[in-house]
């Protein structure tokens, strides 16, 4: 729980740029929401007649009796009584259908290895998968872990967990084996899925003996199954590992989807928060794809045939929503791409837009940054005619790259939809639509039935142009339901800090024509390269180093990552403080929680500010570190 004194100031004024980028004439004309205010008008008048209208574009087994459910708030239901199947809408609804011989999923990796799934393939695929993993004994309720780079098949193993009806956790690629033993112990799963390895610029990584060593330190795990991805050598262990095509080979290429409840749990992901100990957001079969498929239709403009290529990562909820269950919810292709989008060359990302007629392309403002140091240049080289609209999410973007990627990228037509949510939220939450005018910079107004505002302590609205605390005021389908094996966590980090209002954690303003500039964290969550790490969780690894003492983590700016770690460090009285020292407690830091953590700077120091009762006051140590005024230090000692 964020503390009084760990929070930003929230008196500074910001500053916003009133220019506005109208959509064009075309663009109106075209749009699935022609009349953007008139919309958030009609859907504010009635949020939950919006949210049931949106519902019925998934395909129900029975109908919900009730839509919207809050006696036992903050534990809010929706679609009560409905039975449902994630994966059922995102995959079994569309086999039959014309959309069956349409490419699902189009894969290449960084070396050029090209696979293309259709949905009626990827149907037989994931069927064979729920049919081995049944015959595992894998079922309703039971969890799954999942650490595997970006290939189709942690496509096939999400969406088989889902039609079973067991619980996904999927652990980012990046993470390190400390990382993933935790998260796996937390959910108690019970099979993990991973690959060999996975390519990352030129050179391979080692993913299955991260899960080895992960699995030395839990109990639960019976099963692990390895897509033989790029063929290097393992180390095989025939007790528990078997090869992902030897797992599915000979079974039925049918399987029925479980009839789950629209409240059951479809899966966990892990995301930091102010602990060291990472929270493991729920999220359900019935609401989650309601707002996913009606975000996904709406801020990209979907008329059903797109080339879908967002660029996250499986592992984070970006990947979830918008690579996976989006674009499959929606019955469009969505492309996959394992490796860096600057190899060989730094016009790779502009390469795969041409090559597969890439129509809407969602990234993130570090990765327009890394594009824009290389130069114009690359895409200028590439027509792109394919592209329609453009998305941004993970951080803010500063209005430099969002003019640069609404120029040289969309070549001056392609509205940009800069997405403001977060693994809680499922969906997108702030955000335009192509039909809106836009601001560079702005995440623009609250999607329709979205309610949000920014406020001060007591939850009372702050003046135009003042920044506070993002929060929302209403409830929503795809919202976070509880933190795994711990709601109490949940009603204290998202319901306690602002009565009545679900907490962000975000800074953030709005300007006089309603328009949000969302600022960053106010707790002690980095976005280091747009992924989310707690600095708490960083400080307990520096201490794990048996020379260190007492760590103090911060975030500081970098003109790429968005930000990147400092830290300041004490140690014990017999480490000798040396250049030396520090690269070890660095390589130890990184070894720990994996390459996520990106460290700029470690320096020794004899003292960390803290408050009487010892806690250490990050934000005395970044307005140091950026030459910042100290704020109110009544509490510091
Ligand atoms: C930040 C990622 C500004 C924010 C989807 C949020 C953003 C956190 C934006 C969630 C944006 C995400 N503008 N900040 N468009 N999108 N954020 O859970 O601080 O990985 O609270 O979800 O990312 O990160 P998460």
């Amino acid at each position: 729980m964020p503390k009084k004194q760990d929070k930003r100031e929230l008196t500074e004024v910001f500053q916003s740029s009133d220019k506005i980028y109208a959509p064009s004439k075309k663009i109106i004309k075209e749009a699935n929401v022609p009349d953007y205010e008139k919309t958030l008008k009609n859907a504010a008048k009635n949020p939950l007649k919006f949210w049931e209208e949106a519902a019925m574009d998934l395909t129900w087994f029975k109908p919900w009796e009730k839509t919207f459910d809050d006696k036992k708030k903050p534990f809010y239901k929706w679609f009560v009584g409905g039975k449902c199947n994630l994966a059922y809408n995102a995959l079994d609804r569309h086999v039959g259908t014309e959309i069956e011989n349409k490419l699902a999923i189009i894969f290449e990796d960084e070396n050029g290895t090209e696979k293309k799934y259709t949905y009626k393939e990827l149907y037989f695929e994931v069927n064979k998968l729920v049919n081995a993993l049944r015959g595992y004994g894998v079922k309703k309720g039971d969890r799954v872990a999942i650490y595997m780079p970006n290939i189709p098949e942690i496509s096939m193993a999400m969406l088989a967990c889902a039609k079973i009806g067991a619980m996904h956790s999927v652990v980012y690629a990046g993470f390190s084996s400390q990382a993933l033993a935790d998260r796996i112990n937390d959910a108690r799963a019970k099979v993990i899925f991973t690959a060999d390895g996975s390519f990352r610029r030129g050179k391979v990584i080692d993913l299955k003996s991260i899960v080895d060593e992960a699995i030395k330190q839990t109990k639960t795990i019976k099963r692990v199954i390895v897509v033989k991805n790029n063929k290097q050598p393992i180390k095989f262990n025939k007790k528990l590992d078997v090869w992902f095509d030897d797992f599915i080979k000979g079974q039925p290429t049918e399987a029925k989807a479980a009839k789950m409840d629209a409240e059951d749990p479809a899966f966990v992901l892990y995301t930091s928060g102010t602990t060291s100990k990472p929270k493991g957001i729920v999220h359900v079969h019935g609401g989650y794809p309601v707002g996913v498929l009606r975000t996904i239709k709406w801020v990209f403009d979907l008329k059903g045939d797109e080339v879908f290529w967002c660029t996250a990562d499986p592992g984070w909820i970006t990947g979830h929503s918008y690579i996976i269950y989006g674009p499959l919810l929606a019955g469009i292709t969505t492309v996959q791409y394992e490796g860096m989008p600057d190899m060989p060359e730094p016009d790779r990302i502009w390469k795969v837009v041409e090559k597969y007629n890439v129509n809407v392309l969602y990234t993130a403002p570090t990765l327009i940054r890394a594009m824009m140091k290389y130069g114009a240049k690359w895409p200028q080289m590439h027509a792109m005619p394919s592209l329609r609209i453009l998305g941004s999410v993970g951080e803010p973007i500063n209005p430099e790259a969002w003019k640069w990627y609404h120029k040289y990228v969309g070549k001056g037509k392609c509205p940009v939809m800069d997405t403001w949510w977060q693994t809680e939220t499922g969906m997108n939450m702030i955000t335009p639509l192509p039909s809106a005018p836009l601001k560079a910079g702005s995440a623009c107004k609250p999607f329709p039935g979205i309610i949000a505002d920014v406020v001060d302590k007591k939850g009372k609205k702050v003046p135009v142009g003042k920044g506070g605390f993002l929060v929302i005021r209403n409830q929503w389908p795809s919202m976070i339901r509880t933190i795994f094996n711990n709601p109490e966590r949940y009603i204290k980090t998202y319901w306690s800090e602002v009565k009545g209002v679900f907490f962000t954690g975000d800074v953030a303003f709005k300007d006089k024509d309603g328009y949000f500039w969302i600022q960053g964290r106010t707790d002690d969550v980095l976005k280091v390269a747009g992924h989310r790490i707690g600095t708490a969780e960083v400080e307990s690894s520096f201490v794990s180093h048996p020379a260190v003492v007492e760590a103090g983590v911060i975030g500081v700016p970098d003109p790429v990552k968005g930000e990147v770690i400092k830290a300041f460090l004490i140690l014990n009285a017999k480490a000798v403080a040396s250049d030396e020292l520090k690269i070890e407690i660095i390589k130890h830091v990184r070894h720990n929680l994996g390459p996520v953590a990106v460290i700029k700077e470690v320096e020794f120091v004899d003292k960390l500010p803290k408050t009487r009762s010892g806690k250490i006051m990050r934000r005395v140590l970044k307005a140091k570190e950026l030459g910042l005024p100290l704020g109110d230090t009544s509490s510091l000692v």
